[in-house]
Formats: C-alpha cells, sequence, structure tokens
C-alpha cells in the first residue's frame, strides 16, 4: 500500500474534490517502469488539475495528479532502467491524462523518464520541476538565436513565479543583466538575490500603448505572462533580438502587430516542455546541474507535503505562490 493525494468527482455536482488515500499498486495504471516517487511539486499547470474541475487538463476521475516527479526505479520491463536508478519525469501529459507525482509510486513509460544528472539529487529536481526545465529550455533558446551577455538587459515576465524565479537564477549566473517584471513589490528583494539588478513594476508594462515601437531596450526576454505585457515587450526589444514565449499567466490573447517583426526582426520564440524530445531534455538537465546555483534554488524553495496541496493549487492560480514548492512525499 502507499499514500497518494486522489481527486474524486462528486457525480452530483460534477466537482472534484482532494482527498489522500491508501492505494496498492495494482491500482496504478499500466506502464513499464515503476518508481517510488520522493519528491513532487506544484506547477501552474497543477493548479489547474487540483481545480474542482480539473482546469479542462483532467479527463478520467478518480485521478493522482502531478505532473512533474523524481524518484528511484523500483521495477523496470525496459533495458534502459533498472531498480535503484534516479529519474526525474516532467510533461507528456503526467499528472493531466495519465496518474502523476501526488503518490508515493507512479508507473510510466519509460520513453518518459529521464535519468537523473550528476550533481543534482530528486529534491533538487523537483525544486527544478517543469517551471525550472522551461526556464532551461528558454534560455538555451535564447542562445541558440545569439544571446550572449554583454549585449544590454534580459527581460524576465512574472519573475517572482516558478519559472521567472528560475530564469532570473540561471541568467544572473551566466552573467547576463536581469530585469525582473513582478506585481508583487515586496519579492524586490528575494529577485536581487536571485540576481535580478533591475526590477520592473507590472503595470509599467501592462498597460497598452498605441505606438508599435518603442525605445529599443531588450537584449532578451523569458516571458511567463503573455497577453497585453508580451505584445508591449516585443515593441520594447532590440534589433534582431529574441523572446521566448513560455507561459500564459496574464493570458492567451496576444494584442500585438507585426511591425516588431518586420521593421527590427525581433524574434518570437514558442517553447513547449510538455513534448520536448529525449535528447533536449537530456541536455537541459545537464545544463541544469552545472548553470544553476543550487544555493539560489534552496532559496527559492518553500516546502510542502500531500496535505498542502489543495491550499498551494489553488494559491498559484491566482499567482500568489514565490518561487517553487517543493512537495516530500516521505513527509
Ligand atoms: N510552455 C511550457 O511548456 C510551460 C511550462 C511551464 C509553465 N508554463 C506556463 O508558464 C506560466 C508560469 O508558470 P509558473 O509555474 O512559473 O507559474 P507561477 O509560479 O504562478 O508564475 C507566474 C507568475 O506570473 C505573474 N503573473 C500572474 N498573474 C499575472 C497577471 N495577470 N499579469 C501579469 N503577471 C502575472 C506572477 O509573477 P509576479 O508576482 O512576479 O508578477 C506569477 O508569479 C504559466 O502560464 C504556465 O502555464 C508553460
Amino acid at each position: 500500500m502507499f499514500k497518494a493525494l486522489v481527486m474524486e468527482k462528486d457525480e452530483e455536482s460534477g466537482l472534484a474534490a482532494a482527498a489522500i488515500k491508501e492505494l496498492s499498486e495494482d491500482q496504478l495504471p499500466a506502464g513499464d517502469v515503476t518508481v517510488a516517487v520522493e519528491y513532487s511539486t506544484v506547477n501552474y499547470k497543477d493548479g489547474l488539475c487540483l481545480s474542482p474541475k480539473g482546469g479542462g487538463l483532467v479527463r478520467n476521475y478518480p485521478h493522482v495528479p502531478g505532473i512533474d516527479f523524481a524518484g528511484t526505479v523500483e521495477a523496470s520491463d525496459d533495458d534502459r532502467y533498472k531498480p535503484g536508478d534516479k529519474v526525474v519525469l516532467t510533461g507528456w501529459r503526467v499528472g493531466e491524462m495519465h496518474w502523476g507525482g501526488y503518490g508515493q509510486k507512479a508507473r510510466v513509460k519509460a520513453d518518459w523518464l529521464v535519468p537523473l544528472p550528476e550533481g543534482l539529487d530528486a529534491r533538487q529536481a523537483m525544486a527544478v520541476g517543469t517551471a525550472g526545465f522551461t526556464a532551461m529550455l528558454s534560455v538555451m533558446a535564447l542562445e541558440d538565436h545569439g544571446l550572449e551577455p554583454g549585449q544590454g538587459p534580459v527581460l524576465v515576465t512574472g519573475a517572482a513565479g516558478g519559472v521567472g524565479s528560475v530564469a532570473t537564477a540561471i541568467l544572473a549566473n551566466l552573467g547576463y543583466e536581469v530585469a525582473g517584471v513582478t506585481g508583487r513589490p515586496e519579492t524586490a528583494d528575494y529577485l536581487r538575490e536571485l540576481g535580478a539588478s533591475q526590477i520592473v513594476a507590472r503595470e509599467e508594462l501592462n498597460e497598452t500603448v498605441k505606438r508599435p515601437l518603442e525605445t529599443e531596450t531588450w537584449a532578451g526576454c523569458i516571458d511567463a505572462v503573455g497577453g497585453e505585457m508580451l505584445a508591449r515587450v516585443l515593441g520594447q526589444m532590440k534589433y534582431g533580438a529574441s523572446v521566448a514565449a513560455v507561459g500564459l499567466a496574464g493570458g492567451a490573447g496576444l494584442p500585438a502587430t507585426v511591425i516588431p517583426f518586420l521593421l527590427r526582426g525581433v524574434n518570437l520564440l514558442g517553447i513547449d516542455s510538455v513534448m520536448r524530445p529525449f535528447e533536449d531534455r537530456q541536455r537541459a538537465w545537464q545544463r541544469l546541474a552545472t548553470d544553476l546555483p543550487m544555493e539560489k534554488l534552496e532559496a527559492m524553495v518553500q516546502p510542502a507535503t500531500l496535505s498542502d496541496l489543495p491550499e498551494l493549487g489553488a494559491g498559484i492560480l491566482k499567482g500568489q505562490v514565490k518561487g517553487r514548492v517543493v512537495v516530500d512525499l516521505n513527509g
């Protein structure tokens, strides 16, 4: 038997609620690798999956959410993994379509796992989680499009959130000048500790302007917000600079013009972490182990247990969670 947070749907109201239950291994879904999950985390998507309607992501109940997990292989029918191997999983719609990491055991496809890189343990991997992994993919995309330190400030929107916090710490560690956009002025000291040298108030960039081009300011941008803020930022990018579009915390719309693309050669780079091929995943996890300072990662961590998840899930949807939550499955 093992412990898991299970979402169960009330047939009358059609709404799901969370309960901590004891499950047996034969209740786990089909898969080739069984993992003893040690840590999981809370991302924006987890907030959706923990909500009463499942955020449109959960199809079947009862459901075990948790889009990320890290732990140790217990049993494997696949040659790539053997008992005792340390692994991490993000994406592939685990925690949405398939049971995820909010249980002490998970059974998944071997193709979805990545061996933990040297220098990163299971807890640190979950302090990174999908949010941090996506931040790393964004940095890699900007670098692949020519970003180098010394070209000017790199803007990070939603800076005090999960993606934003890890992006800020990685960029600063690599020698970039980082400007963090936040709607929470009280997080300014935290962002400075992560390495931001400039704090931009959310209101400054939330306001729409009629001019499609403004002063060329940012050498790059990692955008977790989307919506009007992304539209505004496009018009402030330096000539030939790139924006990595990661999230939609501020809206899925994009009320922009094409002028920044046509007159300044600005690039808008889409970042997907969910269906990323294995080679990219391995490269990103290896870079995280070397380029993300572990003491800064630790400063972002808020520890939690399964019973904290309903409240944390609701909080992340309201933009109230700072940095990264690490859920101890044995806590
Ligand atoms: N593309 C992918 O594969 C991928 C992977 C991971 C995450 N994402 C997406 O990236 C986004 C961030 O994820 P996360 O896990 O970092 O979530 P998070 O921890 O909640 O961070 C989002 C941050 O955005 C800011 N924000 C929230 N509401 C806002 C609003 N209305 N206007 C402007 N800013 C707002 C807040 O930062 P401040 O308090 O600092 O303002 C908040 O902390 C989400 O939309 C998520 O779905 C996408």
